[in-house]
């Protein structure tokens, strides 16, 4: 049973980029080796991108998410066996099964026997994952979680296709969320819509040993723009009016960075200044499920984000799937 006076509060945060660090530049002489052509500018101009960071060739999202998870851990002080909710968000898993969580459970070291799961909601995947941690704490049901985002996109890039390759990078952020009788967390919107799984996808499935269809990420890039700022603007006001809150009491907002024209484009309409807006896409490309946890700790770790300021964050990605979660920090 749900207490009322229960929430989950962020008593740490951590962050991880791998070391390949590729600027516009890099990635447009790499591509014009193989006859695709693409620029700086277009780069910068359509996406406010400007360089993205890739995984090694042999390391694995749960190594992205182990390194996260270590700064977040350390940073609220537990010990890792306290915490007995592991959950990942990722749409690219080392494997099919088991799950980027068991592995970073394992990593990790904990023997304690907490539950652990990921959760795929692509670009959403992060706030489908807080809502959720969020849920089993305030429910009673678990204490202390480690919730990640933490992606290897890289894999999943065609880098033939010119209009997907240069928005994604590698990367991983995690939090610690834990029960307390302060606020924290203060509301959450979770949403979904199917009919339009075709507009952005992996559409590859692993049947008879062999990948049937295609294991490279496909998007109609304007279809997913106009919904993208539709429900954007939507969700970040519902979760704002089930947190009794407007626009104007958010500190931080913290979008999922894909694009830094839907960013401003939300931000405008929710009437949030864009000096309060946390913005990390032009250094970290679109890492998808990583992108919030990432902008969050790199806005606590360098101070802006301070304790008792209120935080938006929202995503929208494939499925199509979109979120928002107002936390008190
Ligand atoms: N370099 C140079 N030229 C390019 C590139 C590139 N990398 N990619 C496309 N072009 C060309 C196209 O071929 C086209 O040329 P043409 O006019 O000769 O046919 C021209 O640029 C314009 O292409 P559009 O696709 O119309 O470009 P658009 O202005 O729509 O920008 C973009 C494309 C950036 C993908 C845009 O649609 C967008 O931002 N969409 C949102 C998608 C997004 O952010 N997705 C992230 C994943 S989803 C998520 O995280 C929510």
């Amino acid at each position: 049973m749900a207490q009322s006076n229960l929430y989950s509060r962020v008593i740490g945060t951590g962050s991880y980029l791998p070391a390949d660090r590729v600027t516009n530049q890099d990635l447009a002489d790499r591509l014009a080796r193989q006859g695709v052509e693409t620029s700086d500018e277009w780069i910068v101009a359509r996406t406010g991108i400007h360089a993205r960071h890739f995984a090694a060739p042999d390391q694995t999202t749960s190594e992205l998410a182990l390194h996260a998870s270590r700064q977040a851990i350390e940073a609220a002080g537990i010990d890792p066996e306290s915490i007995d909710l592991i959950i990942v968000a990722t749409s690219t898993p080392d494997f099919v099964f088991p799950s980027t969580a068991c592995l970073l459970q394992n990593k990790l070291g904990i023997k304690n026997g907490g539950a652990a799961f990921d959760i795929q909601a692509v670009c959403s995947g992060f706030a489908y994952a807080v809502a959720t941690a969020d849920s089993f704490i305030r429910g009673g049901m678990n204490r202390t979680a480690l919730v990640v985002g933490a992606e290897t996109f890289s894999r999943i890039l065609d880098f033939n296709d010119r209009t997907t390759c240069v928005l994604f990078g590698d990367g991983a952020g995690a939090v610690i969320l834990q029960a307390s009788d302060e606020p924290g967390v203060l509301s959450s919107a979770l949403h979904a819509d199917g009919s339009h799984s075709s507009i952005l996808c992996t559409p590859g499935n692993v049947n008879k040993g062999v990948i049937e269809g295609s294991a490279f990420l496909h998007m109609d890039g304007q279809a997913v723009f106009k919904l993208a700022v539709k429900v954007l603007e939507k969700v970040a006001v519902e979760a704002l009016e089930k947190a009794r809150l407007t626009a104007g009491d958010i500190d931080w907002l913290i979008p999922h960075q894909a694009n830094i024209r839907i960013m401003e484009s939300t931000a405008k309409k929710l009437h949030v200044p864009l000096e309060r807006m946390v913005v990390t896409v032009g250094e970290h490309g679109n890492t998808s499920a990583a992108s919030i946890p990432l902008a969050l700790d790199v806005a606590v770790r360098d101070g802006r984000i301070k304790r008792g300021q209120h935080v938006l964050i929202e995503g929208v990605g494939g499925g199509f799937t979109w979120g928002a979660s107002v936390i008190r920090y």
